[in-house]
């Protein structure tokens, strides 16, 4: 795209919001309308626990910003959402006035049921606009919203509902994957009968294909709901917390990621003009679930917070109806910019190698494929630029985050163009480092941690849920002064980042992000297994994906496909069919260092065929020729075209 002449350098941006953050952001903060301006200083940090804060003082509400502020400035027959649901063959588009009228409606009908400013509502629901609805319909009323995938099984649902302590439960009566419906209600109530705490309402919207059955006094149907009167949206403090998304960390308790009003606000207002290069009335399409963090954040909140148009898509990138379904929204809808997984392209590369399917559809509107979720393959990368004859910009971010860390900022002059392999540059606002294990910057093209020097620009985590001290010792305790990512990766010479993969027990499977940890505990738990590792493996399709390798205690006989068949249940009922654990290996042994920690790395690289050095510390190495003719018995070992993962400091991290 021609870039206009006024539009700063990337160089420039970057520069100016490390060198006086607070001026940089102020002058952002001013592309919003405030109910009252934050004064400056706009960066300021708390007392108690230190972490920094944007905007104090100001007051906004981010469902006015995302409704009444277009309607009232000549948006209001716009398209705001468009709901293309091959998977139920609808079309439906909602202007920004009728969407405003929902969503002031259901706010009066959740406030009819008690719900009031800093409440907490959990909404369950696949991507429809009614959950949409929903979640602009809390932040009008300043109450928390926290959005569970679909996919979850009930008892990550019930964690969820006892950390969170919902006031209300909005659900579907059903989701559809495929041509299969998944009937959701059953799932809420056997999380509630699970959970300590229970809701006071559950909202169920009923669809045609699934009728749920409501238990009187608790529940109510989503539609009787939007029969109350509207209400206006509730001036709130920047620093009020607008929603809690829950990303897994390395144990079975997940972490409640909050996200404020204000720096919300501004980071996605920016974003979708320096990042994406949108301009308000143009359309984006992110191919995602509203459950995830790139789904919640860029098909509800930057497009309407920028004045877009949205295409909300319930169906696959394939088989709803065929691997041409994202080219036909591109087409249908005039989409500017996709956005997606590069599992999604992996999908549809593997059902239309030739990119056939593509040239059926006109793709003249489509400036940019941005990808983010899990590293893109530069196979993948390159396809995609090929089939759809646009650049393809790969972006790291992360749930913590909340939107783009690194990218190729297509909005902004001189900017370095995008390189296969790479997520591009740091975005502006963030300081990204790569720091070694005593958290000392390392030179160019040296792997290591990536760090985010503090603070962290508006849009990051504010905290955890109801645990600033886990949120303290999981991401700033480390080295003092910088946010740990999680991350390994490296810089090159030019400044292109490079993230590699995860140093933790966090796996990424299709773009989903889990914890190895928490399956652990979940096997351990079976009546046969001594001990056990769950390995993220490299998978073809989805990046990685689980495998369990057991020991089983003495006397035990289990037959492999035995044991194999009930932790595969236990996984599916626990955490939820989206893990896509499969396998499960008995071994006699696992290999250990001699303080008795489990090898996971190793064997890790040992299942994907990386090059790796026995760890000197291993107590016996012939261990690990036991496991490897364990794999290579059960067809384990493949040899994909993705880079070794990187796992700096070896075990020890
Ligand atoms: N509700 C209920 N079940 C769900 C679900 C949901 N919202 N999402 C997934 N599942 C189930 C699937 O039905 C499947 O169950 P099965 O094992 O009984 O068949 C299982 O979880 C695995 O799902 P998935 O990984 O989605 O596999 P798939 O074969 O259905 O689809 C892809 C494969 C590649 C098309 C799909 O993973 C995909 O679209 N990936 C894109 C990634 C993405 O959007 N990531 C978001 C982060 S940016
Ligand atoms: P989530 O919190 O679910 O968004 O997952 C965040 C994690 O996904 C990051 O910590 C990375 O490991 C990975 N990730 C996201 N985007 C990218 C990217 N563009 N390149 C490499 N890894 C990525």
């Amino acid at each position: 795209m021609e870039k206009a002449p006024h539009l700063p350098t990337y160089a420039a941006a970057h520069a100016a919001s490390l060198a006086d953050s607070s001026a940089f952001w102020a002058g952002q903060a001013r592309q919003l309308h405030w109910f009252r301006p934050p004064p400056e200083p706009v960066l300021s940090q708390e007392e108690t626990t230190g972490f920094y804060r944007w905007f104090r003082g100001g007051q906004l509400n981010t469902a006015y910003l995302c409704l009444d502020y277009h309607v009232a400035h000549g948006r209001g027959e716009q398209t705001a959402l468009i709901y293309d649901s091959p998977v139920t063959s609808t079309v439906r588009r909602y202007s920004y006035r009728e969407l405003l009228d929902l969503t002031a409606r259901f706010a009066g009908g959740l406030r009819g049921l008690g719900v009031a400013q800093g409440d907490r509502v959990i909404i369950y629901m696949p991507n429809m606009p009614e959950a949409v609805v929903a979640m602009l319909a809390c932040a009008r009323l300043g109450a928390v919203h926290s959005v569970v995938f679909g996919g979850f099984a009930p008892h990550e649902l019930a964690v969820r509902i006892d950390d969170a302590r919902p006031q209300v439960i909005v659900c579907a009566s059903a989701g559809m994957e495929f041509d299969r419906p998944i009937p959701y209600k059953p799932l809420v109530d056997a999380a509630i009968a699970q959970a300590t705490y229970q809701p006071a309402h559950v909202v169920v919207l009923q669809r045609e294909f699934v009728t749920a059955e409501l238990q009187p006094g608790r529940d109510l149907d989503f539609r009787e709901l939007l029969q109350a009167d509207p209400v206006e949206a509730v001036p709130l403090d920047a620093t009020d917390p607008l929603y809690i998304l829950y990303t897994s960390g390395t144990t079975g308790k997940p972490k409640g990621v909050v996200r404020d009003h204000g720096g919300h606000a501004v980071a996605l207002k920016y974003s979708m003009s320096a990042i994406y290069g949108l301009r308000p009335g143009e359309t984006i399409f992110t191919g995602s679930d509203i459950g995830w963090a790139v789904g919640h954040t860029y098909i509800v909140y930057g497009p309407l917070l920028h004045g877009c148009t949205s295409v909300l898509f319930e169906g696959k990138p394939v088989r709803t109806p065929d691997a041409g379904t994202f080219w036909r929204l591109v087409a249908d809808h005039k989409v500017s910019i996709v956005s997606t997984a590069p599992t999604a392209i992996r999908a549809i590369k593997k059902e239309d190698p030739n990119g056939l399917l593509a040239r059926q559809y006109d793709l003249s509107t489509l400036r940019y494929l941005f990808l983010a979720g899990e590293r893109c393959d530069p196979a993948t990368y390159h396809w995609a630029e090929q089939v759809l004859g646009v650049p393809v910009v790969d972006h790291w971010w992360q749930t913590e985050s909340g939107w783009p860390m690194a990218a190729s900022l297509v909005g902004l002059a001189e900017m370095p163009p995008a390189r296969a392999g790479s997520a591009g540059h740091p975005v502006p606002g963030y300081d990204v480092q790569i720091l070694d294990e005593a958290g000392l910057p390392v030179p160019a093209n040296t792997t290591g941690l990536v760090a985010v020097k503090l603070p962290l620009p508006p849009g990051g985590l504010a905290t955890l849920w109801q645990d600033d001290a886990r949120c303290q010792r999981s991401y700033f305790a480390t080295f003092p002064g910088y946010y740990l990512a999680g991350d390994g990766g490296y810089r090159d010479e030019e400044g292109y980042v490079f993230i590699m993969g995860r140093i933790d027990d966090v796996m990424n499977v299709a773009g989903h992000r889990l914890s190895t940890g928490q399956m652990e505990e979940l096997l351990a738990a079976h009546p046969a297994v001594a001990e056990c590792a769950v390995l993220g493996i490299a998978d073809e399709l989805r990046g990685q994906r689980p495998v369990g390798l057991v020991v089983l205690k003495d006397g035990q006989t289990i037959a492999e496909d035995t044991l194999e068949r009930e932790l595969v249940q236990t996984i599916r009922a626990k955490i939820g069919a989206v893990a896509c654990f499969r396998q499960v290996l008995i071994v006699k042994r696992l290999p250990k260092t001699r303080s008795g920690k489990i090898l996971r790395k190793t064997m890790r690289q040992l299942a994907d065929g990386d090059a790796f050095a026995v760890p000197s510390t291993i107590d016996d190495p012939l261990i690990l020729d036991e496991i490897r003719e364990r794999l290579v018995g059960r067809g384990i070992g493949i040899a994909f075209e993705t880079p070794p993962q990187f796992l700096p400091g070896g075990e020890g991290l």
